[in-house]
């Protein structure tokens, strides 16, 4: 199967120039202009971008969190990626408390295996790492798990003390591996919340008010400190606020391999859009949680400048309907988490191009190519180039859509952007060559989606 792109812009992270592209089977095979191989199927990208395919490095399709499951599986998931441009994507399986990792990635490889459109890849959720189990970080990266996330937060149920996040550290400065945080400081932040409680103020907004930004901060100061002590890069996720970027600004200046995501919902909202007299709040609660508006455009500057390097989703979903309401009357019992895999491309390139925080360079950078260098797929992903994987978005910048719940494709009930206007889209998506999105038709098969074995970190990031 061959596939000519015609006359399209193709755009990378340092490229921007007229072309076409033609696909032997699943890779980029020759780009050049005016290109007349005989090909099965020829597709015009006149006036369209053309883009390496999104990466989305942060999702929980299929897991078991706060008493219930995220919504969207492997099929809903992936299927609703592919409709927003995104063609890879990286979940978290989770290690069984006391058990292996291998038990772990078994469970998840099996939620995947067969229902996935695109490809996908694995973090590993280190729950506990007794010395007899560091071996076991080695095989996984072996298998292609090349990073892990350790959480500061969630007492009793994630946390994991700092001397374990320093043995895991000090063993990926030996393999290659990264460590992925989650920067919150759980024994305060539990602390707060009890206080909270017997207080009886219980409505959604209490959840972010007792998770205050300095709990956030003050944990990406200890990760990065930990990382520097063990002599390892870091990687922060869904950084929400200022106090936390200077911290990852503060080590990078000093030559330190800190790297950091945030996630459209940090962009797009403030805390303000909690404060409702109903339970609508609960739709954004998640953690770490919505901050102070003024925090939005310091992160849009810190993705500007290579601060943070990533705009991944932490797309988490619970239908509001039955899953958020189980915290109605208490907001600790609302499972955290929100949806957004299908709308981080429409909405950083809304935010980010259309209102003039980013080139269209740097929109590629941070959704692609970042995200493929730092987890170890560049360039096979998040790059066009020959030899890369032909996962291809055909990018209409004038197709206007309004983001809603009646019409996107993940399986959740409301959206958090529902009516906002986007100019953008993704007209035609290709994965390993294969359209699987054409004008808002899904062409795509399920089970389809691969494996993507990783490489080490440092062996794609330059
Ligand atoms: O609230 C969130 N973010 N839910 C997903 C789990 C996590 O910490 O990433
Ligand atoms: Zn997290
Ligand atoms: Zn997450």
């Amino acid at each position: 199967m061959s596939t000519l792109i015609k006359n399209g812009r193709i755009i990378t992270a340092e490229q921007d120039y007229i072309g076409d592209i033609f696909i032997e089977d699943e890779k980029i095979n020759l780009i050049g202009e005016n290109l007349n191989n005989k090909a099965d199927k020829v597709i015009d990208a006149k006036d369209k971008y053309v883009i390496p395919g999104g990466i989305d490095v942060h999702t929980h399709l299929d897991m078991p969190f706060g008493g219930t499951t995220s919504s969207d599986d492997f099929e809903t998931g992936t299927k609703a990626a592919a409709f927003g441009g995104t063609t890879s994507l990286i979940d978290f399986a989770i290690q069984p408390k006391g058990k292996s990792f291998r038990e772990g990635l078994d469970i998840w490889m099996a939620k995947a295996d067969g229902k996935a459109t695109i490809d996908y890849g694995f973090h590993m959720i280190i729950t506990d790492l007794p010395d007899s189990r560091l071996s076991e970080m080695t095989d996984m990266v072996n298998e292609g798990i090349t990073s892990f996330k350790l959480f500061l937060a969630y007492p009793n149920i994630l946390m994991v003390d700092d001397a374990t996040i320093y043995k895991a550290m000090k063993h990926t400065a030996d393999t290659g591996a990264l460590i992925c945080m989650h920067a919150e400081n759980g024994m305060v932040i539990d602390e707060i919340v009890r206080q909270t409680v017997a207080a009886g103020k219980l409505s959604p907004i209490n959840h972010a008010y007792s998770r205050p930004a300095i709990a956030e901060s003050e944990s990406t100061h200890r990760a990065i400190a930990l990382a520097q002590m063990a002599g390892s890069p870091v990687y922060i996720v869904h950084l929400t606020c200022n106090d936390a970027l200077e911290k990852v600004s503060e080590a990078r200046a000093k030559g330190l391999p800190a790297f950091a995501e945030t996630c459209p919902q940090y962009l797009f909202h403030s805390i303000d859009d909690m404060d409702t007299p109903d339970f609508e709040g609960a739709k954004l609660v998640f953690s770490p949680p919505l901050r102070e508006k003024w925090n939005q455009e310091k992160l849009w500057a810190g993705l500007r400048r290579n601060d943070l390097q990533v705009v991944s989703t932490d797309h988490c979903p619970f239908n509001f309907k039955g899953q958020k309401e189980l915290g109605k009357d208490d907001f600790t019992k609302i499972p955290n988490g929100g949806p957004s895999l299908e709308n981080r491309m429409h909405l950083t390139f809304q935010g980010g191009v259309n209102e003039g925080r980013l080139t269209l360079n740097r929109w590629v950078e941070i959704n692609s190519t970042a995200p493929a260098k730092i987890f170890g797929m560049y360039p096979r992903k998040g790059s066009i180039s020959v030899g890369s994987d032909a996962d291809i978005v055909i990018w209409d910048p004038n197709a206007e859509h309004t983001i809603s719940a009646e019409t996107h494709h993940m399986n959740v009930d409301y959206s958090m952007y529902e009516g906002k206007k986007i100019k953008g889209n993704a007209e035609t998506v290709l994965s390993r060559g294969k359209v699987i999105v054409q004008n808002n038709e899904f062409k795509g098969r399920t089970g389809r989606g691969n494996f993507i074995k990783r490489s080490a970190f440092g062996s794609t990031w330059d």
